[in-house]
């Protein structure tokens, strides 16, 4: 049976006790509102460890004051079934107070990763991610923890600071989860209208429209940008793009032109959503 816990000391020695017992933890660290994309990222963390932990904790630290933060989807009941049915054993869902003090004064930061993509519109958002799992690193020791690629700048600035500040945890990442339709699962699709969801999937369709372009000679970054605002503008055209950037896999350093492959990332508002997604492209 799955259990809860969501005093930090609680946890920290539930954690020492199974390390005692030479068991393994896999950590998903989630902010609630669970959708097949989590699950996904659950069912791959249970092969990889003893014991599987997820957390559930709206981090406030990585909203601004003008973001969603109040407004972030959130049904606890929901999350509590979706999690013991996908035979989670540990569901870690801490107040705000247990995890921050009032005069918090202690940030973990990744600049450099941080500055482009999703950092120019949101740039105390990976501060608050990193500080955040940092502490559930800290409290709960984990072996393995598993992210999602549709955040992939999160996943590679939480790789580099496990790797910079020598953590010890192997950080897993899980594909992307689609609807049939293509639209990438994200609790805040649950912001869409049913007319903005019947047009999110051309969000997809125009990455995949990208990719076709670059594998058939289209290689200038701009020219690529330029596919994928056309076929947003003609499809959803109450849509406005945040940003569409064409970076290294790893650095995250933006390119001009596409050598061998790439990442191009996305995040487009639509509606009270801002929707993000992001494909790998190949020049050839
Ligand atoms: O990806 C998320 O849901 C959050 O950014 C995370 C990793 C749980 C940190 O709050």
């Amino acid at each position: 049976m799955m259990k809860t816990i969501s005093e930090v000391g609680e946890i920290r020695e539930f954690c020492k006790e199974l390390k005692k017992q030479g068991k393994t933890i896999a950590l998903v660290p989630t902010m609630g509102f669970l959708h097949k994309g989590h699950i996904s990222l659950i069912k791959k963390a249970k092969t990889l460890a003893d014991i599987v932990i997820v957390s559930r904790f709206v981090n406030p630290t990585q909203f601004a004051p003008n973001e969603d933060l109040d407004a972030y989807p959130n049904d606890r009941e929901r999350d509590f079934q979706a999690t013991s049915e996908a035979g989670v054993d540990i569901l870690f869902e801490p107040v705000k107070e247990a995890m921050y003090f009032e005069n918090h004064g202690t940030w973990v930061e990744v600049p450099e990763l941080a500055k482009g993509l999703c950092g120019q519109t949101r740039p105390i958002h990976f501060r608050g991610v990193c500080t955040i799992v940092t502490k559930l690193f800290n409290l709960i020791m984990p072996d393995y923890a598993v992210f999602g690629e549709k955040d992939y700048q999160q996943l590679t600035i939480i790789r580099r600071m496990v790797r910079d500040l020598n953590m010890n945890v192997e950080i897993v990442a899980g594909e992307i989860i689609r609807e049939e339709d293509g639209l990438a699962m994200s609790s805040r699709n649950a912001y869409l209208t049913k007319e903005e969801r019947s047009l999110a999937p051309f969000i997809r369709k125009g990455l995949l429209l990208l990719a076709e372009k670059a594998k058939n000679g289209e290689h200038c970054a701009k020219n690529l940008y330029a596919v994928f605002a056309h076929f947003i503008q003609e499809h959803i055209p109450s849509a406005r793009i945040d940003y569409v950037t064409m970076v290294d896999k790893d650095e995250l350093v933006e390119l001009e032109t596409l050598k061998d492959s790439a990442v191009v990332a996305v995040a487009v508002y639509l509606g009270k959503a801002r929707l993000l997604d992001n494909i790998l492209i190949e020049s050839k």
